[in-house]
């Protein structure tokens, strides 16, 4: 007998709270810069000649302990972000103590090698320090506060690392599913404008630095279902879903985009300087929304689109992988496809370098995995043999 369990975008995303990042670790300035030969491998070089802007998120451990690692990171992908090096209790865990070492590292990696780098995230609800998330504030204190972290963030990377930085997420998830205000330290204590306010403290510390507002699109999570047999094993259950639920692509009908698409045309309207939406691309779904509908607010109001997290999870275990991993692959290239179409978008990122790195399992006990376009030893699956010739089509 099995229970079918739904794991709703809310739980799942509630989940992050519990997913803590590690410490800062080891190395300081002097640190060896790990350092790969590998090649550039056709899908980098594509991506290269189509002028797209193709990347991974990376963490600093592996970067500094897998070979491997270094050698996809370098070698499949001319972009990287940082999944946690730049999350606030990672870069300032005491007060007004500052650690640059694991977004040094990737910095560094990435102009050792030809790289552009995301800068990811400034103003976001989790991953707070304790000092600050249970601390209590004034609302003029937690401006204060605000302003000087975003100066102290941008100023580091624009003194040191301006070559390569590309572009960066100034305010994460905003938004709750119904495209209320997430309840959030920042919109507790400062209220609405503290998203105007984040901008304009970024566009202050870097002028010229283009600034994203990032979010995931909602309508990607709700549709994931897990089959979990009473001994606890779960079982194969994405495919399943076809002809479930369609995606709505259509804004105004997801009230989070909704809210999304109000507060672009409120900040635009009053010179705030924003100048991009990302879209993670979390795709839990079965299929991928249509990515060009649901951006087609963003091109008129002089802003671009990115999808910034992209990864497809399968359900993990001794299940039919070949299937789920068809299908990721169509779900990779339908993505791609959407922003290589459009004249706003050049970026795709993949939340992870290969699936031994993927943020999945921690997310949902271990039921999901698999997210990326490289197995866990390094090699192309079909999602990566998919994009192949979106990526050469786009280039010629
Ligand atoms: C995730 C990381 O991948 C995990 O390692 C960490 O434990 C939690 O955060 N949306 C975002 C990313 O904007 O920063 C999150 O990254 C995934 C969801």
């Amino acid at each position: 007998m099995r229970t079918v369990v739904r794991l709703l975008g809310a739980l799942a995303l509630a989940l992050l709270g519990a997913c803590g990042s590690s410490a800062p670790d080891g190395g300081d300035n002097a640190e060896p810069l790990p350092h790969t030969d590998a090649p550039p491998a056709p899908l980098r070089l594509a991506a290269d000649r189509a002028g797209l802007r193709w990347g991974a998120a990376v963490s600093a451990q592996p970067l500094r302990e897998d070979a491997d690692y270094r050698a996809l990171a370098a070698g499949q992908f001319n972009t990287l972000t940082t999944e946690n090096a730049l999350k606030f209790s990672v870069v300032q865990p005491a007060p007004g103590v500052y650690d640059f070492r694991d977004a040094d590292l990737i910095a560094a990696f990435a102009r050792a090698h030809g790289q552009k780098l995301r800068g990811h995230v400034l103003v976001w609800h989790n991953q707070l320090p304790d000092w600050l998330a249970s601390g209590t504030f004034t609302r003029d204190e937690l401006i204060a506060l605000m302003r000087d972290y975003i100066h102290t963030v941008l100023g580091h990377f624009r003194r040191h690392h301006a070559d390569v930085v590309l572009e960066w997420d100034v305010v994460n998830e905003a938004f709750e599913a119904d495209g209320s205000r997430r309840p959030s330290i920042w919109q507790r204590v400062i209220g609405d404008d503290y998203v105007e306010l984040a901008f304009r403290f970024a566009h202050e510390a870097w002028p010229g630095l283009p600034l994203y507002y990032n979010d995931f699109e909602e309508n990607t999570f709700v549709i994931l279902e897990s089959k979990i047999a009473l001994d606890g094993s779960p079982q194969l259950t994405r495919p399943s879903g076809i002809g479930a639920t369609p995606l709505l692509s259509d804004c105004g009908l997801i009230p989070k985009c909704a809210a999304i698409r109000d507060l672009a045309t409120t900040l635009v309207a009053a010179g705030v300087p924003i100048h991009g939406i990302g879209w993670q691309a979390h795709i839990a779904s079965v299929a991928a929304p249509d990515y060009q509908k649901l951006s087609e607010w963003i091109e008129p109001l002089g802003l671009r689109w990115a999808l910034t997290e992209l990864d497809a999870p399968c359900p993990l275990g001794p299940l039919d992988d070949a299937t789920c991993h068809a299908l990721q692959a169509q779900t990779f290239a339908s993505a791609a496809r959407d922003c290589i179409e459009s004249p706003a978008c050049d970026t795709v990122i993949q939340w992870g370098v290969h699936d031994g790195y993927t943020w999945w399992p921690g997310l949902s006990f271990g039921l999901f995995g698999e997210a990326l376009a490289f197995d866990a030893d390094g090699q192309p699956k079909p999602a990566a043999a998919a994009l192949l010739p979106l990526f050469e089509a786009a280039a010629r």
